[in-house]
């Protein structure tokens, strides 16, 4: 991959850890990192490396950022997600296509590689639920997916028109202990370990057989390094492949929290917008396509997972009580 990058929705559920693990990787000064929302002091402290200001709706500042740095690799991570895109429809198209055009078109003009995140989001209540296979039906029902769908045929456009070197992966859940995801449905299962650390207890808005393919952060960043610096010769799809790392319901991820916090209790409130849109989307994907084009191989399943979470969580809530304290 080519290595001076630019990531935007850098301080994000998935930016804010890739960042780091691209600067580990490839040299802190290679690794732009930007967003609309300027860093908070804590962020700043933390920072190890360049930040931008970016409105990725906004071709120019796009421009300025990728020519006074030289970048050649967007990692653009900018999205509203499936629940808070069904609030504000027209937001959620003007974000997600706005900024991925505007993206593709500074890339084409420049010469850069540019990675972007689909979703299972990209699938709908007419697609084969169980083991969905890599190319299917693709008629989702949210706006979310709408802009995932029309976000993966833009990109493999580019590629095949311009030459644009445009990889994205479809994501399931991400589960992390760092920044909130911002409005999924499939949040569920990152707010429970904060209600289980802190309360014992959570009320969960999905219903407790509702299945749908995870994945654990540390899997989804590989997934984002690896797809990129894939060897392209052995590449038959782009956008987008899919990937999972675990599966399982709102009540198997409880009874696994249980094993850990045994008076952990869960409850269930369903929401009729999520609940729906989760109803729409596969029980589980098949990433065959991922594990034969690029190697595809993740490390964390649902006991794993749930192990690193609590532990990390644990010491995370410890330290900003301390750090309250005082
Ligand atoms: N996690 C996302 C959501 O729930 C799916 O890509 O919207």
């Amino acid at each position: 991959m080519k290595t001076k990058i630019l990531v935007t929705g850098a301080l994000g559920q998935i930016g804010s850890e890739l960042v780091p693990a691209l600067r580990e990787r490839y040299g802190a000064d290679q690794v732009v990192a930007s967003d609309i929302r300027m860093m908070s002091r804590e962020e700043l402290l933390r920072a190890d490396g360049p930040f931008d200001f970016l409105d990725c709706t906004n071709q120019r500042q796009i421009q300025e950022v990728v020519q006074r740095h030289q970048v050649q690799t967007i990692y653009h991570l900018v999205a509203l997600l499936s629940a808070v895109g069904e609030s504000k429809p027209q937001v959620a198209w003007d974000v997600n296509m706005g900024s991925l055009y505007r993206v593709l078109e500074v890339a084409r003009v420049n010469g850069c590689a540019v990675f972007v995140p689909s979703s299972i989001g990209a699938f709908g209540p007419g697609t084969p639920q169980d083991h969905t296979p890599q190319d299917t039906i693709q008629r989702p029902s949210t706006i979310y997916g709408v802009t995932k769908v029309a976000g993966e045929l833009l990109c493999d456009y580019y590629h095949h028109r311009f030459d644009v070197d445009a990889r994205g992966v479809r994501f399931p859940g991400i589960i992390s202990y760092g920044a909130p995801p911002g409005g999924g449905t499939t949040d569920y299962a990152v707010e429970i370990f904060w209600e289980a650390i802190r309360h014992r207890h959570y009320t969960c808005f999905l219903k407790p057989d509702t299945r749908l393919d995870m994945m654990y952060m540390p899997d989804a960043v590989k997934a984002a390094i690896d797809v990129m610096e894939a060897d392209p010769a052995r590449l038959v799809h782009r956008n987008s492949f899919n990937v999972t790392g675990m599966n399982f319901t709102p009540r198997e991820l409880g009874a696994e929290i249980c094993k850990h916090i045994p008076d952990f209790k869960m409850e269930y409130r369903i929401d009729p917008v999520r609940q729906e849109i989760a109803d729409s989307w596969p029980n589980s994907l098949d990433d065959s396509a991922a594990r034969r084009e690029w190697g595809w191989n993740p490390r964390y399943d649902l006991p794993a997972m749930v192990r690193d979470m609590l532990e990390n969580l644990e010491k995370k809530l410890a330290a900003e009580e301390v750090h309250h304290a005082n």
